[in-house]
């Protein structure tokens, strides 16, 4: 976890006034772009995923690290889709983004959800909208979620509270706050 809190702190772009003025925007693309920065990323996060046997990636960039997280825990990854990208039957959510709405989907068939354990996995968790939809998508399916990791969660908003108060066993790691 210290080779990626050092790679994330030399790596992360700061966007002034994006989305929003007087936000700045934590941009991981160029951590993840460092080939020491995805490995030791990766590597923290798979090392707190736990006993799970499916990863989920949230669109877009959980899907980045859902799929290198995967291979070193030998397990198979999912991609948790923005609206009208899967193809039908869809399980969906909709929820509340910092700024607009959104809906979260997982297929309803093609692959058993039933009773397995699932590491859900993002880049950024701030209002904590996108990880509560896309853990209740993964119940309502039947799975269990008892790990979900980040790379960081935005100072200052209600994250992580929103995401523990709604699945108090849940245990979620990010590896850096900002
Ligand atoms: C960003 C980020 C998370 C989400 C976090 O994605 O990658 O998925 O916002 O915000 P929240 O905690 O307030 O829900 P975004 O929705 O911008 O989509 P993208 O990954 O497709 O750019």
């Amino acid at each position: 976890a210290d080779r990626a809190r050092a790679a994330i702190a030399r790596h992360t772009r700061l966007v002034p006034d994006f989305p929003s003025p007087g936000i700045a925007f934590k941009d991981l693309t160029p951590v993840l772009a460092d080939a020491e920065g995805l490995s030791a990323v990766t590597t923290a996060l798979a090392q707190a995923g736990g006993d799970i046997d499916l990863v989920a990636g949230i669109d877009a960039r959980g899907f980045l690290l859902g799929g290198a997280i995967a291979l070193q825990l030998g397990v198979g990854v999912l991609a948790i889709r923005k609206a009208g990208k899967l193809p039908p039957p869809v399980r969906s959510a909709d929820y509340d983004l910092e700024y607009g709405t959104a809906s979260l989907e997982v297929p309803a068939d093609g692959v058993d959800l039933h009773g397995r354990r699932v590491l859900v996995v993002d880049d950024v968790l701030a209002t904590g909208g996108t990880l509560n939809a896309a853990i209740g998508l993964l119940e309502a399916a039947g799975a269990v979620v008892p790990t979900a990791v980040v790379v960081m969660e935005i100072d200052g908003l209600p994250g992580r509270d929103a995401v523990e108060s709604a699945h108090r066993d849940l245990v979620l790691t990010s590896l850096a706050a900002g």
